[in-house]
Order: structure tokens, then sequence, then C-alpha cells
């Protein structure tokens, strides 16, 4: 008889790419973000409370410099400018980088610097700050390489935000695209972040921040096409067809069936 498994012998890194793959997981390209970059600025800017949700969870004190990592349209990076001496902001996505520029530009920040950087790119190169932050940006196939990066990142403390819970695709797309209903296999989300952390020696703090990772408002039908297109991967052109009429005749349906209410607001020291 075998030896009972124990949680010593999980390798938590192995099994968060084996989940990511499973669920059919595939790592998103920049030009999925250059084009709703717009929206994604209009939507953050809208409100909704995440980004001082995010903020005032932070410890600043002692810190003159942070790294802000898939910073998005910069609504964190600009934010926290007047609160520190340098921020780095970097993203892969070139049009979220305008977006960047264009609000610290707005907001009369002189101190904050874009780099185009993917996670998976060197990073050799980029300054070590006190603070390293990177929410809703983790979206990556090897978690284990990306956190062990954020630590290096960072002399004293780390804060992100992980998904909780998954999203389902509405099955009557499904139906009417004639594919079989989604297996139920969820993406991996912030349970493999404390367990990494943990194997890194660090000792995670795990909050919640109560947010809907909705989909960006979109009444019309490129909005919804980029969507779909990304979360259901290649469609043929009757298929595209189909969604269509699917949508013309549910003009208000989410893409999501069921989508998580929650980021898991994690933070350690370094
Ligand atoms: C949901 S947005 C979050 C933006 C911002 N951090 C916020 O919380 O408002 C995710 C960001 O991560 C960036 N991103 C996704 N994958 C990335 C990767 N592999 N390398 C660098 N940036 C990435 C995207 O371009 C996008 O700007």
């Amino acid at each position: 008889m075998s030896e009972p498994l124990i949680i010593d012998d999980l390798d938590f890194g192995q099994m968060y790419r084996d989940h990511q793959a499973r669920a059919g997981s595939w790592a998103k390209p920049p030009e999925y973000w250059d084009a709703r970059a717009q929206a994604f600025d209009a939507r953050v800017s809208a409100g909704g409370g995440y980004i001082d949700a995010f903020i005032s969870h932070m410890d600043l004190s002692d810190c003159r410099s942070l790294i802000d990592i898939g910073c998005g349209n910069g609504a964190l990076s600009v934010a926290l400018a007047p609160h520190l001496e340098t921020i780095v902001a970097l993203d892969y996505s070139p049009a979220m980088l305008d977006v960047t520029r264009h609000r610290a530009v707005e907001a009369g920040t002189g101190n904050v610097t874009t780099v185009l950087r993917a996670w998976e790119d060197d990073w050799s190169d980029l300054p070590v700050c006190d603070v390293a932050i990177a929410s809703r940006s983790t979206g990556v196939m090897d978690l284990e390489a990306a956190l062990r990066k954020l630590d290096r990142q960072a002399r004293k403390r780390v804060y992100l935000t992980a998904p909780v819970g998954a999203r389902e695709i509405n099955s009557s797309i499904l139906e009417a695209l004639c594919r079989p209903p989604a297996p139920k296999i969820d993406k991996p989300d912030y349970i493999y972040f404390i367990n990494l952390l943990y194997r890194m020696n660090r000792m995670p703090r795990l909050e919640f921040i109560s947010h809907p990772r909705s989909e960006e408002p979109k009444t019309d039908w490129l909005g919804f096409q980029r969507n779909a297109a990304f979360f259901l991967g290649q469609l043929s052109e009757p298929e595209w067809e189909r969604l269509r009429a699917w949508r013309e005749l549910n003009p208000d349906a989410p893409l999501f069936e069921r989508d998580q209410q929650h980021w898991a607001f994690i933070s350690w020291s370094t």
C-alpha cells in the first residue's frame, strides 16, 4: 500500500499550472488589453470603491518607492503618487500605459514612470522598490514564477489581489453555439497564492475586498464580441452568426452566469 499523501508532497506551483491547463486557461496577449483599455478606464473611473479599498489596506510608512505590476490604466499608481517619491508603473499593454501616462499628466504627478514589460519578461534591469503591488493582474500561467519575481522586486512589502472563486459562461450562449456545456472546472484562485507564499517562507495576510468582477459595461456588439472571443476562444463564421442572433434576442444577458463578488487581498513583508 502506498504512503498516504500529506501536504508536504504537494507541488503547488505545478498544481497551479496543471489547474490552469485543465480549466482551459491561456495566456492573454497584450492586444486583448489594448482593445479594452478605454472601456476599462471608464469602468474604473465610474468608481465602485475598489481602488480606495485597495489603498486603505496598504501601509506605506517608511516607504519612498513603489512598483505597480500590471498597472492597467494607472488608477492605483496615480492615486498613490502623492504619497511616494517614485512610482514605476509596468504593463505589457501599450494602450494601458498610454492611459496611465494620460492620467498622470491630468493629475499633475511627475513621479510616475511607465515601463512596457510583461510578467514573463526579464526584470533584471527594473529597480527594487520599497513596495511592490499587483492588483487584479496576476492572470499568468506560471504563478510560482510570478510570485517569486514580485517578491524580489520589493524591499519591504508586497500587496496584491487575487480572484476568489470562478466565472462560468452563460449556458444559453453555449447552447446557441451548439457547443457542449463547459466542463465545470473552476479556474485556480487565491488559495494557491497562500500555499505558494507559505512555501516561499513568507507569512501572507489574507483579507477580502467586496467588489464584483463584472464585465465591462457594454451594450454594443463590438464590446461583447471582444469579450466573447477572449473567453470562448476562436469562433467560426457560422458561430459568430449564431452568437450575434443570440445577442439580438438577449441584449442584456450576461456573458457569465456565475461571477466572483470578492477579491482576495494578500500582503506580506519581504
Ligand atoms: C484587470 S487589469 C488591472 C489593472 C490595475 N492593476 C487595476 O487593478 O485597476 C489587468 C492588467 O494586467 C495587465 N497584464 C495582464 N497580463 C499581463 C502580463 N502577462 N504582463 C504584464 N501585464 C499584464 C493587463 O494589460 C491589464 O492592464
